[in-house]
């Protein structure tokens, strides 16, 4: 397979052959399809063997946390334990449906309340929704709930804060929603400048966004003067959970002034994260804005769990039924698999990791802006030469699978997570190292590209691809 192609499936087709087959119908045709039917739909005739091998094939390609380290910043991007996957197939969870009456789903029920009061315990908050299904689905429900709530109290605030550092997803969830977006400034050290939040924080701000650890992986120790600048002015505290792996049973949101938070399950809590796979964004609030919150929410009523529709000021759905079941649980299990011993301990091993790796870097004469500060689960190097890299910035430094260019630009972000080892961890900043060499070194630039043979392009010309993205195999000459 090695730096081939994978055919096509439709290359492999004979006339005739064919996996499993279903049985032939006894229910009666309807025109369903109407005029768009056709008898044949060309669709490639193969055995059920070489349709596994061929998806099987198109998977070793990818990148994965099974096989390697990813430490996309940002990410989280950690080894989620298969265990998870078994949980969440078994028939209870798997088959049944949307529409089926609260008594023959008790068990679904019951996972959800516990993982809704989970996350409560983790996160200091008073109730959450699980509907979300992604961080910036979160984000959005959060915001409308602040909307809501302003608009209950008939207070005009037409403006959203967040930091420069912020994630993408901040500033275009609060303009999504029609809210005037401004940004503020980080001081020297990359924590909030308090200077310009006070400054901007008037009583035309409804809310303000932060992720705490920040995208530059740093703890804002300013965090209660934050939240009373805000509070004194009447606004809300959001809080984005993306960051939540570094700070789990040492530090609740609640606890230091957030009213809303959100909380990326396929990040912290054992569900893959990109690279395939649905995700889930519970958003929680506290006690004064739980009526606000999506309908349902799942609650117990004496021995029964039950499906609330009736709260009074709420946001109304912000997904079909009730969240992505799959995802919420599988979190539910990891929860439990851990306990809160473990979860802490998630959470002080990728921090020790992150500085583990942000120390070594440095030794080894990379950059970091803010390295005299103990970082978080994530670090922040700036390679002084990448503005003249060019190519080789996407070429090589994506090839580590690290987060580049943000949170701003010039930078590439390293999350190393608490799943890797000592050695995962000493072999990747070795090949950083290597990386590093090759850029100032044509040579060994040279030994470097004969080596990438896991995938069958080994350069991608990136600007082409985007101007004729080409998806379909070119006939063999
Ligand atoms: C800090 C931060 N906030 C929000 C998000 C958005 O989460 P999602 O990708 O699930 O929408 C991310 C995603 O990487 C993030 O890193």
């Amino acid at each position: 397979m090695e730096g081939e192609h994978v055919r096509l499936i439709f290359k492999e087709s004979q006339d005739g052959r064919a996996a499993y087959s279903l049985p032939k119908t006894t229910i009666e045709k309807r025109g369903l399809l109407g005029d768009y039917k056709r008898e044949n739909p060309g669709l490639p005739q193969v055995s059920e063997r070489q349709i596994a091998g061929h998806y099987q094939n198109l998977a070793d390609l990818n990148f994965c946390p099974y096989s390697e380290m990813d430490p996309l910043g940002s990410c989280t991007m950690k080894y989620n334990p298969p265990l998870m996957e078994a949980l969440a197939s078994l028939q209870g969870f798997l088959d049944i449906h949307p529409y089926q009456d609260e008594s023959t789903i008790q068990g679904v029920l019951e996972a959800m309340y516990f993982l809704d009061s989970y996350l409560c315990d983790i996160a200091g908050m008073a109730k959450f929704t699980l509907q979300p299904s992604a961080g910036a689905h979160g984000e959005s429900t959060g915001i409308m709930i602040g909307g809501a709530y302003f608009k209950h109290k008939k207070e005009k605030r037409t403006k959203i804060l967040a930091p420069d550092s912020s994630h993408g997803t901040n500033p275009a969830s609060i303009t999504n929603l029609g809210f005037e977006y401004e940004q503020v400034n980080s001081n020297e050290q990359g924590w909030v400048d308090l200077k310009d939040l006070e400054k901007r924080m008037t009583e035309n701000v409804a809310i303000f966004m932060l992720t705490n650890p920040n995208t530059y992986g740093l703890f804002d120790p300013n965090i209660d003067k934050i939240a009373e600048i805000i509070h004194r002015n009447g606004g809300l505290l959001y809080y984005d959970g993306a960051n939540l792996n570094a700070i789990m049973g040492k530090y609740r949101p609640g606890d230091l002034g957030f009213d809303i938070a959100h909380i990326n399950l396929h990040k912290t809590f054992g569900t893959p994260h990109g690279m395939g796979g649905p995700g889930a964004g519970p958003t929680g609030v506290v006690e004064k804005l739980k009526d606000f919150l999506p309908i349902p929410t799942v609650e117990k009523q004496g021995e029964k769990y039950i499906l609330n529709y009736s709260l009074e000021h709420s946001i109304g759905k912000v997904k079909a039924f009730y969240g992505n079941n799959s995802v919420l649980t599988k979190a539910f299990a990891y929860i439990l698999m851990l306990g809160p011993e473990g979860l802490r301990k998630v959470s002080e091993t990728a921090v020790v990791h992150a500085n583990y790796m942000q120390e070594k870097l440095k030794k080894k004469g990379f950059k970091f802006p803010y390295g005299d500060q103990h970082c978080m689960h994530e670090c922040v190097m700036k390679h002084e030469n990448i503005d003249a890299l060019g190519h080789l910035m996407s070429e090589y430094f994506k090839k580590l699978q690290a987060t580049i260019h943000f949170p701003e630009a010039n930078c590439y972000m390293i999350e190393p997570t608490e799943t890797e080892t000592k050695e995962s961890i000493d072999e990747y900043i070795e090949a950083m190292v290597e990386v590093d060499k090759a850029i100032k070194d044509p040579t060994a630039m040279e030994e470097l590209e004969k080596r990438q043979t896991f995938t069958p392009i080994s350069k991608i010309n990136a600007k082409k691809g985007m101007a004729r993205p080409c998806l379909i195999e070119k006939e063999e000459e």
